[in-house]
């Protein structure tokens, strides 16, 4: 396209909002939902060579698809924008139909029985059940350690691991790991390092500038962003999704409905501004809350307080909109105030516009023992907040009545 030629040119921020395959011949200015499941060839000779990989273009949906590729291509030039491909690698992406698809298919395509897997223990509780009791099915050990412990990683490397996985900041404690120095130690071992970035969101943070070789996201979140569709991507060295996801999900089908994709694309439009839109409310909605005497312990990556405040402040360039806080008397009290709280709605989901809170202990951690919940931080009297975007002061008052139902 003529009106494109600088293309090359354009800023993180100008790629989400451009950034797609072509315009059809209507010229739309929003880009087209190809809801389609296959593609008709101009002749049986093309066809053949579709298949055989002699003539470019679609074929089938669950292996390509243009609303698809367009979803992707922007997730692809807003992480390669700071990413020096000189020194670094082209990245490339595969879209997946929720994130938990898209963290099962980064991993099966490429590990198999006999290899190895070291990751933080602090994870998503699906994320965890994939690494602990899915892949040991398959022959696959694993090693869980405490990521924020540098030598843990280091001693827990083995000749036959293939795999370095975390999440920073952790799910529901907001850990922060540091992603270089454990990318460094990945790469020493030949280990590919594999990031959920999901509460960090692309907008504050990008683990290819840290290291990372393989990064995941559950787009359900801050790239939907208003709770509508589930989404994944899977983004990583080009020649790693060549010779290994690619065909891992044209086989198994672990894709994403272009309705989906078009959702996503969309949305990646307003992405950076609502994430810092969520930042601000969630700055100024800690800061009250955390000298609140009916809150026991608060962290956030942007507040001061928080353990790993300074390696928040290298590796994102802000605190997210998601924090967690304890109040004293358990699950009880921690019940009570979710229950009281009215603006604000019970959920387990997260980066929606709608700011919600969950009981870690009895939902989206409730599989783990009591013990493992306590080692990574979880009490009885801890929830997790994802702030929306709501106006700021509606917030504090909604939980500052809640908090002050509980009592002395
Ligand atoms: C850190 C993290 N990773 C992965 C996922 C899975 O994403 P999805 O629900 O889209 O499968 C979630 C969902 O909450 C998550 O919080």
């Amino acid at each position: 396209m003529a009106k494109e030629k600088n293309k090359n040119k354009w800023r993180k921020s100008t790629n989400l909002v451009h950034e797609a395959e072509p315009r059809t011949a209507y010229g739309e200015t929003g880009e087209a939902l190809f809801l389609t499941s296959g593609y008709v060839y101009d002749s049986a000779e093309q066809a053949q060579a579709r298949f055989l990989g002699e003539d470019d273009g679609y074929q089938y949906s669950r292996f390509g698809n243009p609303t698809v590729r367009s979803f992707e291509k922007r997730m692809i030039a807003f992480e390669s924008s700071d990413f020096n491909a000189e020194t670094g690698f082209e990245i490339d992406a595969r879209a997946t139909a929720t994130g938990m698809a898209a963290v099962t298919a980064a991993m099966l395509c490429y590990l198999k029985a006999g290899d190895h897997v070291v990751a933080a223990k602090a994870l998503f509780g699906s994320c965890r059940y994939i690494v602990e009791t899915l892949l040991p099915r398959y022959g696959i050990k694993t090693t869980l350690i405490d990521g924020t412990d540098l030598t843990a990683w280091e001693r827990a490397a083995l000749p036959e691991t293939k795999i370095f996985f975390l999440e920073s900041p952790t799910n529901p404690m907001l850990d922060i790991l540091d992603i270089e120095a454990i990318s460094e130690i990945a790469h020493r071992h030949d280990s590919l390092m594999v990031v959920d970035n999901v509460f960090a969101t692309p907008v504050l943070q990008n683990p290819f500038t840290l290291g990372a070789d393989i990064v995941i996201y559950s787009a359900t979140k801050h790239i939907d962003g208003q709770g509508r569709c589930l989404g994944g991507i899977v983004l990583g060295r080009k020649d790693w999704i060549d010779d290994y996801l690619a065909n891992f999900i044209r086989q198994t089908g672990p894709s994403i409905s272009p309705f989906n994709a078009w959702v996503m694309l969309k949305s990646l439009e307003t992405m950076e501004l609502r994430v810092h839109a969520h930042c601000d409310r969630a700055e100024k909605l800690t800061e009250a809350l955390s000298v609140h005497p009916k809150v026991s312990r608060l962290v956030y990556p942007g507040n001061p307080s928080h353990p790993h405040f300074e390696l928040a402040k290298k590796q994102m360039q802000r605190g997210g909109s998601l924090f967690s806080f304890e109040v004293s008397g358990g699950q009880k009290a921690a019940f009570k105030l979710a229950n009281n709280l009215q603006l604000v709605k019970i959920s387990n989901n997260l980066g929606d516009a709608k700011s919600l809170i969950t009981h870690p202990s009895t939902t989206t951690h409730q599989k783990l023992e009591e013990q493992e919940r306590l080692k990574i931080g979880i009490t009885p009297g801890t929830l997790r907040v994802s702030v929306g975007l709501e106006d700021p002061q509606d917030l504090i008052d909604d939980f500052v009545q809640a908090l002050e139902s509980l009592g002395s």
